[in-house]
């Protein structure tokens, strides 16, 4: 029997999110026996208004959850009353020998009052885990004031701060290709490898959270947690072996090895941008700050690019580019690890722009597949040579059914597992690591630099790469 506690039931990331992770759960018999939903909001909800809410959010696929939303329960109350809490205790202490996960979908100012109010009721006794979603703080001292604050209640082994980049199929198939293979491995490196570059570029413009972006940036929404990620799960060593602290192990020694930035680097080394009016799609898309909500002179970054160096024998000099958009050209999320040329070539080449490097381009979205590119001779007399791709779909070589991201990281909640979750001193390192960026452009006078909706961001993005000889993916 499992209790799920969603607190922030009924607001924007569990409704779109979270509830369908569940229902899809249900769909492929995957939810424990005895699930139980309990949503806990403000609001005009009692039990009946909630059902009655999944089911309208969940359409068709809640007559395929009827576990989900006939047993759910809403539990309307006051998360930062500490007397409010006895009627939560009421509906969890009526089941016995019931496991529990407590999920935190609100704002991080809650976090304290509601562990506070759990303790006190002797509700977060081992085994009940709780589950943190992003952002998960503002700095290093933020991070650190909510680190501290759950783990009085909760003992790391019970504490899942999610990042839902690790979810995604395709990251986890980085670990698969390059530690089950032998392939990759020995070129994985400074030797062979001339630059990586990360890019998660969104179409969509800020939407209906301005109030939560324009407090925020694309530097702590997007860099500090799912490009760091990405970085780190590209970039570290091999674990020995695949539980979740060796695994987390090496990726905190990427990020504790990330070069420190100084003030002259933020300069030269990062690139702030912020939407204007544009057209996506052939569709005429506002400025950032025409969106209802943000501030005439907001200072917000909506894009980041950035060179990142890691200061270890298997990567120092090799530059890793991360850029992030809202309202880009395309909706992309890939990684590209280019490596360098034949020290000499004895082909010609058509086209003769000489050999073109080999490249590695790993995509999560919009499809999920590996494409490499190769110097391959053209057919015919000759011997001339030209680069040719080989790909790989995911969803081609795979026809099983795909999990998003929250499904797979609720089950691993439900089912312990902790891999793809971030432990307490990774996430501070990663903070560390961010803060002085941004207390370096707290204290620039510049704003940030303005682009076209629908472009791929200012042009000093790319004069960041072409500082060092190189060029993003589709500028090469
Ligand atoms: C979230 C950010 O963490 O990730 C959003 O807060 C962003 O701003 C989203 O849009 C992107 O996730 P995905 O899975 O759609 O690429």
């Amino acid at each position: 029997m499992l209790d799920f506690i969603l607190f922030g039931a009924v607001g924007d990331l569990a409704l779109r999110k979270l509830v369908p992770a569940l229902a899809a759960l249900e769909r492929g018999g995957r939810l424990p026996k005895g699930f139980r939903l309990i949503g806990v909001g403000r609001g005009e909800h009692q039990t009946e208004g909630f059902r009655a809410l999944l089911a309208e959010r969940l359409g068709e696929d809640g007559i395929a959850a009827p576990q989900l939303i006939g047993e759910a329960v809403f539990v309307n109350m006051d998360v930062t009353r500490t007397q409010d809490y006895g009627a939560l205790a009421e509906v969890l202490i009526g089941r016995s020998d019931c496991d529990r996960v407590y999920f935190l979908s609100t704002p991080p100012g809650l976090f304290l009052p509601i562990v506070t109010g759990l303790q006190e009721h002797g509700l977060a006794a081992p085994p009940a885990r709780i589950v943190l979603e992003k952002p998960l703080g503002r700095d290093l001292s933020s991070a650190r004031a909510i680190n501290n604050t759950v783990l009085r209640a909760f003992d790391e082994s019970r504490i899942y701060r999610i990042d839902h980049y690790l979810g995604k199929e395709t990251v986890q198939n980085v670990l698969a290709l390059r530690f089950g293979n032998v392939l990759f491995e020995p070129l994985w490196r400074r030797e062979w490898v001339s630059d990586v570059q990360i890019t998660i570029a969104e179409t969509l413009g800020v939407g209906n959270r301005t109030g939560f972006y324009d407090a925020t940036g694309a530097m702590r929404d997007m860099v500090q947690s799912h490009l760091l990620q990405l970085l780190c799960i590209l970039a570290m060593e091999a674990p020995i072996s695949i539980d979740a602290d060796a695994i987390r192990d090496e990726k905190l020694k990427v990020v504790r090895a990330l070069r420190p930035f100084t003030a002259e680097d933020v300069r030269v080394k990062t690139v702030r941008g912020q939407y204007r009016a544009g057209a996506i799609d052939g569709q005429a898309v506002a400025s950032y700050l025409d969106e209802p909500g943000v501030a005439a002179d907001s200072r917000t970054e909506t894009f980041v690019a950035m060179k990142a160096e890691i200061d270890t024998w298997r990567w120092a000099g090799v530059p890793f580019y991360l850029r992030t958009g809202k309202r880009m050209a395309a909706r992309a999320a890939e990684m590209l690890v280019r490596f360098r040329t034949p020290p000499t070539s004895m082909f010609t080449v058509a086209g003769n722009t000489g050999l073109t490097p080999n490249a590695l381009l790993i995509t999560l979205q919009p499809d999920e597949g590996l494409k490499m590119t190769v110097m391959s001779k053209v057919p015919g007399d000759g011997m001339r040579l030209k680069p040719v791709s080989l790909s790989l779909d995911f969803s081609e070589a795979f026809k099983t059914p795909r999990m998003e991201a929250y499904e797979r990281l609720l089950l691993d909640v439900m089912e312990s597992r902790l891999r793809l979750f971030m432990r307490a001193d990774e996430l501070e390192a990663a903070w560390a690591w961010v803060d002085p960026i941004l207390s370096a452009w707290d204290a620039d006078e510049e704003a940030p630099r303005a682009y076209s909706a629908g472009t791929w961001g200012p042009a000093a993005s790319s004069r960041l790469t072409a500082r060092d000889g190189n060029l993003w993916r589709e500028e090469l």
